[in-house]
């Protein structure tokens, strides 16, 4: 298995400037001795906070994540960020299509699929969440809704290199609920989401991107996600807020 584990820290809307510095700052006393080769890491604080941490992280192995972004490269969209201005903030992930912007703020597969290729045109690395809602598990759909965002997602996307281009499979049931999907369940989702990676981008865009977990990951159930083959780390909401916690899942990301 060649893909190197990618452990991302989603903190919502929580944290000021100076409760990211700490953060950061722990986390990267945390991380000494890991090197990239090992594992990747990447926290994603709100908007405010996206240089602070980048300042912090300076000479780490840890990246910089956003939340969101617009599509566009300038102009009248007030309130809206460009990818250039995530880059020139130190970001090298922006994290797109997340269940709660789409249930909250009409995300749609149209514009998380606009928002990856221009994430893509400025050299930003998207993650791209997709999941079912527990209706759609309950009433038999999860496969469909997976694949319909997936193909949407994805759709024209100009990436060779699979690192260039991370998904994260989140079933909306899991997100915050403290109930993790069983590791065979999101084995079986994120097998299903390379294969559609395969005909949509290519084989080895398959072979080589990562599809990372969410949903209540926590120190206590990394490791045992971490042995299913399709998951190649996780984005972590609720555990990841905490450097001590967030810190072990990113070890326990690299015992397999
Ligand atoms: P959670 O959130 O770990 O708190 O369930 C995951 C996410 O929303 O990315």
């Amino acid at each position: 298995m060649s893909r190197t584990p990618l452990i991302v820290g989603n903190w919502k809307m929580f944290k000021t400037i100076a409760e990211t510095t700490d953060f950061c700052r722990g986390l990267k006393e945390e991380t000494t001795g890991l090197d990239e080769k090992q594992v990747g890491v990447a926290v994603a604080p709100p908007f405010t906070a996206l240089s602070a941490a980048a300042q912090a992280l300076r000479g780490s192995l840890i990246s910089v994540a956003a939340q969101d972004v617009f599509w566009a490269e300038t102009g009248a969209y007030t309130g809206e960020v460009s990818p250039k201005m995530l880059a020139d903030a130190g970001c090298r992930f922006a994290i797109i299509g997340h269940s709660e912007r789409r249930q909250y703020f009409h995300e749609t597969d149209d514009s998380v699929n606009k928002k990856a290729a221009a994430l893509i045109k400025e050299g930003l690395i998207p993650i791209l969440c997709l999941g079912e809602t527990l209706a759609d598990r309950q009433g038999g759909s999860t496969f469909a809704v997976v694949e319909r965002e997936t193909r949407e997602g994805l759709k024209g996307l100009s990436v060779r290199d699979p690192g260039k281009l991370v998904v994260a499979y989140e079933p909306v049931w899991a997100i915050g609920t403290g109930q993790t999907a069983t590791p065979n369940q999101a084995q079986e989702v994120q097998a299903f989401i390379r294969k559609l990676v395969a005909e949509i981008l290519s084989p080895p865009m398959a072979q080589g991107v990562r599809i990372l977990y969410g949903g209540s990951v926590k120190p206590e159930n990394i490791v045992e996600l971490m042995t299913m083959n399709d998951v190649d780390g996780a984005l972590v909401g609720g555990a990841s807020l905490d450097v001590k916690s967030f810190s072990r899942i990113v070890s326990g990301s690299i015992s397999r």
